[in-house]
């Protein structure tokens, strides 16, 4: 039952809601606009508010989705968690779309308020803080998903859910590689940015 969960979650991961919304609004293929990030921020880069919050909800909703699932056909801690990690692997590297997807963000934001609302609040609430403060998204993400571990330990939450969000958050360091150094070089998209401008 704990691999099925866990091959259901890589499953529901690799639909790449940014690939089918932009392919269904502009008969684009996201990864070859903007960033090339299969992607709620790319999304709304390219596509506009609406494209971009409903991939943003929605890969959410599949990080989230995959813990039900995991929930209810395991009830064990450990696998819950590890059903995080598959979830964001199918975002990331999706089985339908030759591997390519996107950064994993929206979706690790519907694992961890399947770990803990109270973490997703903390975290979301400073990356929120910080995209609105340097209008750099990535950088706000990155905040995010360093937040989580330390939250989710000083909430006592399962050392499962802690290791994980751990891995999680490493798995977003070595996808966000380009952004970092970006960021490094001041070179970044911010949001809004004109560069950045709709289809
Ligand atoms: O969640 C992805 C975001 O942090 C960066 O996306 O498209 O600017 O590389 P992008």
């Amino acid at each position: 039952m704990v691999l099925l969960a866990w091959v259901l979650s890589y499953l529901i991961g690799s639909i790449s809601f940014s690939y089918l919304i932009a392919k269904k609004v502009a008969g684009i293929d996201i990864r070859s606009h903007g960033s090339g990030n299969a992607g709620a921020t790319n999304t709304l880069r390219v596509l506009g508010k609406g494209p971009g919050i409903a991939v943003l909800i929605l890969d959410a909703l599949k990080g989230l989705a995959a813990m039900g699932i995991t929930h209810l056909m395991t009830g064990d801690a450990a696998a819950y968690a590890v059903a995080g990690l598959f979830v964001i692997a199918g975002h990331n590297w999706p089985i339908y779309f030759g591997f390519r997807g996107g950064k994993g963000v929206a979706t690790t934001l519907g694992v961890v308020l399947g770990f803990s609302p109270l973490a997703f609040l903390i975290a979301a609430v400073l990356a929120v803080l910080v995209i609105a403060i340097t209008r750099y998204v990535s950088l706000g993400s990155l905040v995010l998903v360093t937040v989580i571990p330390i939250s989710l330990y000083l909430l006592d939450k399962p050392i499962s859910f802690v290791w994980t969000s751990l891995v999680i958050a490493v798995f977003a360091y070595v996808r966000h590689y380009n952004n970092i150094q970006n960021l490094i070089a001041g070179t970044e998209r911010k949001l809004g940015d004109k560069s950045n401008r709709k289809l």
